[in-house]
């Protein structure tokens, strides 16, 4: 399905930029008219940052799977909806068609009707990458359910606090998830994180690998029985608000605990299709592979959501790109001919790794357009993937965006703005960038740095945190009055082109994920023995930034016993948060270095732990100056 709102040439994209900034409600409408809606909105956006207050398309009515799903069963029903590519490449791939899709989506919307869920209810989704992900979420959507998808790579814990803070009473898991060489037992740490949340009511469970399982009686049931003993389907879709939730991603702050990202149907569907189509300029056949877990922001919206809305065809694959051989991902685009190839930088630089070798007699020529997604691109891996990838053929989009904003925010277009390695380039139409300076002045002219705001809503923005309104006032809208705070440091080049530096508070980006300085100290802390810890990155080979933790323990572990004591403290963190979360060098101190106010000074511990011993700054104002000297001297 071709949409007119992409924008085919430079002309026509300063041509939309113009227009969206000056009649912005005026754009988005002529956006969302391409969509399926069962009512029209009486207003498309009314707005106020301070509170904050984002409702766009008022009063219209819709629902999401319509959209992705029944409208195009008349004219492309039997179009591969979802091309799904398993971890073993000996076990056959498994291509649904829009009809199919939208048979198993009606169907297993029944069987979470019969379950007794309702519209509203909050539905925790903790799955492989299998095929019957994206057909769980959209079922919750078709009722109106809140899906909230946690990253099968989370542990327990982080599980339980997910489920608590969404007050989730229903879960969908799967027996167990094949990633490379791995077998995950998924459902065996559901079974842990439900220990401590008595309040789940139904823990549907897809058979995937076979391994034994418990399950309880009352609480668990099997997808297959479920979708067998469930008569119809749900056929008419439940009508939804514009405004009404229609998930929860939970994301990592500058504060201990993550926050339950909350998406809205109509602004969340308008912005992620529009983004998509535009940013990768869709075409009717192409064939979309987005590496990302579904977990993450980026599978829901360009592997599910904005993919589907589109009419396009994605491609899920449950591995990992080195197995069984680091050539994988290339077989997998010469297997089903992908057009689109939509990956992280972590991921080119890992398979850089391994040379160009691996893309040997592999066939790459179906490519048109590459992408990356997740943290800044180093030139190095930019011109890679540019030269061996896409043979020097295919333009790549650096798109920025985070969690919060739904979709791609700033990105050049495939083939239709200027690229530049390295640079996100220029915003989306409809995206108001502003760089703002320490005391929230927006600095203008171009050659300038900044942190990273936008003065303008857009339809994918967040409407609030789960539960805790304030939090997201005080995390996005406090900073700077009047203003989404993106936690982004930029630069604009003498073009107007943006490029982003990284984070600016204490959010680290390891391999594209984002985790919080804080949760994993909090993590640490929870170690028996452990008085404080702090955390900070530093510049990591393939990971982007590595994670690098200061340890005070109750008595410092002798030479013999630090090996020991590192590795049961990595234990603790991947059982608090998960493995993405484990450091990757501990650093036993006796202090830390604090200002006389307690507070620890981590610009210092920043700079060791880069290795830029020389460039500390003013230490005099530090409560015990000779503990840096210390560290400095036993840096791991
Ligand atoms: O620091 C930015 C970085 O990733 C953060 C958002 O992380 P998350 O919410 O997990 O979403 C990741 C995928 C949408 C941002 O604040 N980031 C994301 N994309 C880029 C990026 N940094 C530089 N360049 C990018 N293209």
């Amino acid at each position: 399905m071709i949409m007119k709102f992409r924008v085919g040439s430079y002309e026509e994209y300063k041509q939309a930029y113009a227009a969206s900034v000056n009649d912005p409600s005026g754009f988005w409408a002529g956006v969302a008219e391409e969509f399926l809606w069962r009512r029209q909105w009486d207003k498309v956006l009314e707005w106020d940052f301070r509170k904050p207050d984002v409702k766009w398309f008022m009063n219209g009515r819709l629902n999401i799977t319509e959209n992705c799903l029944d409208r195009h069963l008349a004219t492309q029903g039997d179009k591969p909806a979802i091309i799904w590519e398993p971890n073993d490449p000996g076990e056959p791939h498994r291509t649904i068609t829009y009809r199919e899709l939208h048979e198993q989506v009606c169907r297993f919307a029944a069987v979470l009707r019969r379950n007794g869920i309702q519209k509203g209810d909050r539905v925790c989704i903790y799955m492989g990458m299998v095929l019957e992900l994206p057909v769980a979420m959209l079922a919750c959507a078709r009722i109106g359910a809140i899906h909230s998808v946690i990253f099968g790579g989370f542990s327990a814990q982080s599980i339980a606090d997910r489920l608590q803070d969404a007050g989730a009473e229903y879960m969908i898991t799967c027996d167990g998830g094949y990633r490379g060489a791995k077998d995950i037992p998924l459902k065996a740490t559901v079974d842990d994180a439900l220990s401590v949340c008595g309040f789940v009511k139904r823990v549907i469970v897809l058979q995937r690998t076979g391994i034994p399982v418990t399950m309880t009686e009352g609480r668990d049931v099997w997808w297959h029985d479920e979708v067998a003993a469930t008569e119809g389907s749900v056929t008419t879709a439940e009508e939804m608000d514009a405004e009404d939730p229609l998930f929860i991603l939970y994301t990592s702050g500058s504060t201990g605990k993550p926050k339950g990202v909350v998406h809205t149907t109509a602004g969340y569907m308008v912005y992620a299709t529009y983004s998509f189509v535009n940013v990768f300029q869709v075409r009717a056949d192409d064939i979309h592979f987005c590496t990302a877990d579904i977990g993450w922001i980026t599978g829901h919206s360009y592997i599910v959501y904005g993919v589907l809305c589109a009419g396009g065809t994605s491609l899920l694959y449950e591995g990992i790109p080195t197995w069984p051989d680091a050539g994988r991902f290339w077989d997998i685009v010469g297997k089903h001919r992908a057009t689109i190839l939509y990956t992280a930088p972590t991921a080119i630089r890992s398979l850089m790794a391994y040379g160009t070798a691996p893309l040997q007699g592999r066939s790459l020529a179906s490519l048109r357009v590459l992408g990356t997604v997740g943290e800044p691109i180093n030139e190095e891996a930019w011109h890679w993937y540019n030269e061996y990838v896409g043979g020097k053929n295919c333009p790549i989009v650096d798109t920025w965006w985070q969690t919060e904003n739904g979709g791609i925010m700033i990105s050049n277009l495939a083939g239709v703005t200027p690229a530049k390695p390295g640079y996100a380039t220029l915003p989306l139409p409809g995206i108001q960038p502003v760089l703002v300076d320490e005391k929230g002045d927006v600095i203008t002219g171009n050659d300038v740095s900044g942190n990273l705001c936008i003065r303008f809503p857009w339809p994918g923005m967040l409407r609030t945190t789960w539960g805790d309104h304030e939090r997201c006032r005080l995390n996005y809208f406090a900073a700077y009055d009047n203003m989404y705070f993106t936690g982004d440091g930029c630069y604009r080049d003498e073009q107007g082109m943006y490029r982003i530096t990284g984070r600016v508070d204490d959010v680290l980006n390891v391999s594209g994920h984002r985790i919080g300085t804080a949760e994993v100290e909090n993590a640490i802390n929870m170690h028996e023995g452990v008085l404080e810890s702090a955390v900070v990155g530093f510049p990591h080979d393939v990971k982007g930034q590595g994670i690098y933790a200061y340890v005070i323990m109750e008595s410092m572990p002798d030479d013999d016993r630090h090996m020991h004591v590192r590795a049961a403290i990595l234990v603790t963190v991947t059982e608090v948060i998960g493995p993405i979360a484990r450091p990757d060098k501990i650093q036993f101190v006796s202090g830390l270095p604090k200002t006389r106010s307690g507070k620890i000074m981590r610009r210092i511990l920043r700079k060791i732990a880069e290795g830029e011993m020389h460039a500390l700054g003013d230490t005099s104002t530090l409560l015990d100056p000779a503990v840096v000297d210390e560290i400095k001297r036993t840096k791991v």
